[in-house]
């Protein structure tokens, strides 16, 4: 039974596996006549559902990966006699004697549907298609060396995929005389900014150099050897704090995601005072204005911590739009990728202007807005400097 039980280790351990149908128990009295198994993303982790056939009823369990294999352990060959098995490489019919001897036949993959452990197609529309092989996601982990995506990866997939969506739309924004210059500010492991190489320069086939900026040397030197081994010459990654980070080259995009609580601000001050073509950032942990917004006629809302918590990076993403906005930015705010991933989930989306704006109205609703919440001095404003202070100071005189 050896083999029987490396096969599904190696199964469980590369994710391949599609489905799992135990039958023939070995108790011919046993009420439990067949046992179906299938992955299911759980709270973002991969599990295996094992549905338990008993005449009319079913039961089913979630199990963990490695409990997985314990219980495929336990019931192929103990429990049962045969096993229909369907991964994204082979079929296997296994068949194991009376006196417990197995033997497996191999056949050509018939479940290539490329159905996602949720039972969803996955062969939507992706910028990176979903059955390609593609180096950087092999490398990341994120598919198999054939193209396919692993399951507990799917979402990941997804958030790179919604990203490149949004990315496509801003390209028409950027130089096309030069190449291009974009930062990646709290870059981390750098699936997107990987990502956004690729897209870039692969796909759309664009002069593009990308410096992707993180605290942890540990990652930087990660993601520089990835870099290399890719013979991506023009990505790059730095080690070093945000706000010591200097560029003296015209920057085209300032990308931030997820860069935790105020380093938002920094990336966005550096973007602006660069006068950056666009910038995307999606926020995240926005602590700073928790213990600062008061308003008497909020209180209902105010007194629950958890409503607060919400509350103030709702304030806290709105003041920085506003913000950018009076810098001369057109603004949006976006749903990055759906709640039922995360929820860190907005991207704001400015584009710089071409045309010099009145920012005066723009001023006047983010004081209005800020001493509304008895906010004093939100992180943007400290970082931004005098550079907002003077639209500010305009509308305070009045
Ligand atoms: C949650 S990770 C996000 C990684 C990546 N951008 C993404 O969205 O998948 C945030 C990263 O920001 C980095 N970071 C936070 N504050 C920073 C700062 N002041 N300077 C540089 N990096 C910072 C952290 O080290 C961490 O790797």
């Amino acid at each position: 039974m050896q083999k029987v039980y490396d096969l599904f280790e190696a199964m469980l351990a590369d994710e391949s596996l599609i489905a799992v149908s135990v039958s023939r128990p070995v108790n011919k009295k046993s009420s439990v006549r067949k046992v179906s198994v299938r992955p299911i993303i759980l709270r973002g982790h991969l599990h295996y559902q094992f549905t338990y056939h008993q005449g009319q009823q079913v039961k089913h369990r979630n199990l963990s990966r490695q409990d997985s294999l314990a219980e495929l352990k336990a019931l192929v060959g103990h429990s049962f006699r045969q096993a229909q098995v369907f991964s994204q490489t082979a079929d296997y019919h296994i068949i194991v004697s009376a006196k417990g001897k197995s033997k497996i036949l191999t056949r050509p993959p018939s479940r290539q549907e490329n159905m996602g452990p949720t039972g969803h197609n996955r062969d939507k529309n992706y910028i990176i298609p979903a059955n390609k092989p593609c180096a950087f996601l092999h490398r990341l982990g994120i598919m198999n060396k054939q193209g396919q995506v692993l399951p507990s990866r799917m979402a990941k997939f997804k958030q790179i995929n919604r990203f490149l969506e949004m990315v496509d739309d801003i390209v028409k924004h950027l130089p096309t005389d030069r190449e291009l210059q974009i930062i990646d500010f709290g870059s981390g492991k750098s699936y997107l900014t990987f990502a956004l190489f690729h897209y870039l320069h692969e796909q759309k086939q664009l002069a593009v150099r990308i410096r992707g900026i993180d605290l942890k040397e540990d990652v930087v030197h990660y993601c520089n050897t990835l870099a290399q081994d890719l013979g991506w010459s023009q990505l790059s990654f730095w080690a070093g704090d945000i706000k010591y980070y200097e560029q003296t080259e015209p920057v085209d995009m300032m990308v931030s995601l997820h860069a935790c609580d105020t380093a938002t601000d920094i990336a966005l001050a550096k973007a602006v005072l660069w006068r950056s073509k666009v910038i995307l950032a999606a926020p995240c942990c926005q602590h700073e204005l928790f213990r600062q917004i008061d308003n008497e006629q909020m209180r209902p809302l105010l007194r629950h911590g958890i409503l607060k918590e919400r509350l103030a990076a709702l304030i806290t993403d709105s003041l920085r739009a506003s913000a950018l906005e009076i810098m001369g930015y057109d603004v949006q705010v976006l749903e990055f990728v759906e709640t039922e991933h995360t929820a860190k989930n907005l991207l704001i989306r400015a584009i710089l202007s071409p045309q010099a704006k009145d920012s005066s109205q723009a001023a006047a609703e983010y004081l209005t807005f800020r001493n509304a919440w008895s906010v004093k001095q939100p992180a943007i404003e400290t970082a931004l400097g005098h550079v907002l202070q003077k639209h500010l100071s305009s509308q305070q005189i009045q």
